[in-house]
């Protein structure tokens, strides 16, 4: 990820303290996702009358649209501890079975990046889920037996940026998935106005409006944005932020009317000006843009395809036709004809 992404979806460093202090605690405080909220809160609220723990629960979805939050919200909901960890922090199965070995009864164990754990962890949370059991291995070779233990029936929550990579016997053991989707422009004014007033900041309605407007669906980039446009005010103006301020801060950041940001527009770029608006393999366009295919895929594309802009076909990346009205540049003739053979994944 390149440091100058002043939208990135992805927290680093101080900005991990800031969210720390943002994050609503509460499932009534979290803005937003109406579905999924609800969802979770008959899954939760079910446990609880049962006085069991409840089924093992995924959250699925791009950077930055409060996964990590809501795993924090349902051990808060369910009053029990949380235990966190991720996939990459687990290399070998012995890794998670020093943390399954542990967990206290409804214990709440939290799996960021599930997606990027260890093959054989992976096999052994499958039968950790299911059985509450571990099988460890003792000794090597032939004479390597596998001792059972018991381990106390508790909720794992894993958080993904990318499901489809999760094998389906994974997938399958969990009761309930969370696919939470880019908010609607209504929901982060909302969001802003929560952490405006959390961050002491002084704010017009048209103000936060024109924030949310270019935050990319993300509560993490609006809550960004926020504390940008405030420092622009700040310095700029009395501290007050309006419509005009918002527009002229984020302009400075190179953020448009539309919350695109450099990375969005490279990529929307090269597909119609390298690639004469594809089909073009994301591998080929990640390599364009001088960026990793995975940033290209997790991070700009799903906002690209949500706003109608991109297309994937199973030959490639397309422009649409809003691409080429969104970047002003007249489309070759050629191209006119595949632009309709859309067909979605
Ligand atoms: N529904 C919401 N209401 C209010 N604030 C939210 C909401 N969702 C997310 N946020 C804010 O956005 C920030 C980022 O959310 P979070 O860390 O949960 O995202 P994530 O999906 O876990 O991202 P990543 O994939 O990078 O781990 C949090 O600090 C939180 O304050
Ligand atoms: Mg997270």
């Amino acid at each position: 990820m390149s440091e100058d992404r002043f939208v990135s979806p992805v927290a680093d460093g101080e900005e991990k303290v800031i969210e720390a202090a943002l994050r609503p605690k509460r499932l009534d405080e979290f803005v937003g996702q109406a579905r999924v909220r609800e969802q979770l809160s008959l899954v939760l609220h079910s446990a609880l009358r049962r006085g069991r723990p409840p089924d093992h629960l995924l959250m699925s979805g791009p950077p930055g649209l409060g996964k990590t939050t809501l795993a924090m919200i349902i051990s808060g909901e369910l009053g029990m501890p949380l235990r966190i960890s991720s996939g990459p922090a687990i290399e070998r199965a012995g890794d998670l079975a020093a943390v399954l070995s542990t967990l206290s009864e409804g214990e709440v164990l939290f799996l960021d990046e599930i997606h990027r754990m260890a093959r054989p962890a992976e096999e052994m949370l499958y039968v950790a889920m299911e059985d509450f059991r571990v099988d460890v291995v003792v000794g090597k070779g032939p004479g390597a037996t596998a001792i059972p233990l018991d381990i106390a029936p508790f909720t794992l929550v894993g958080a993904t940026t990318r499901a489809g990579l999760l094998p389906a016997p994974l997938r399958d053991r969990f009761g309930f998935v969370a696919h939470m989707d880019f908010y609607e422009p209504a929901d982060l004014e909302r969001i802003i106005e929560r952490s405006a007033r959390l961050l002491n900041v002084r704010m017009d309605e048209a103000g936060g409006a024109e924030i949310a407007k270019r935050s990319r669906g993300t509560p993490r980039i609006a809550n960004r944005l926020l504390r940008r446009v405030r420092d622009y005010a700040e310095v700029r103006a009395d501290g007050f932020i309006t419509e005009q301020i918002a527009q002229d801060a984020l302009s400075l950041y190179e953020v448009d009317a539309e919350g695109l940001d450099r990375l969005d527009r490279g990529v929307l770029d090269a597909l119609m000006r390298k690639f004469g608006g594809g089909p073009v393999g994301l591998s080929t366009l990640a390599v364009a843009v001088g960026e990793e295919p995975e940033t290209v895929e997790v991070v700009a594309e799903p906002f690209l395809v949500r706003k109608g802009l991109i297309a994937r076909t199973p030959r490639g990346r397309i422009a649409t036709p809003a691409a080429w009205r969104y970047l002003g540049i007249t489309p070759p003739l050629s191209v006119e004809g595949t632009l309709f053979e859309v067909t979605e994944e």
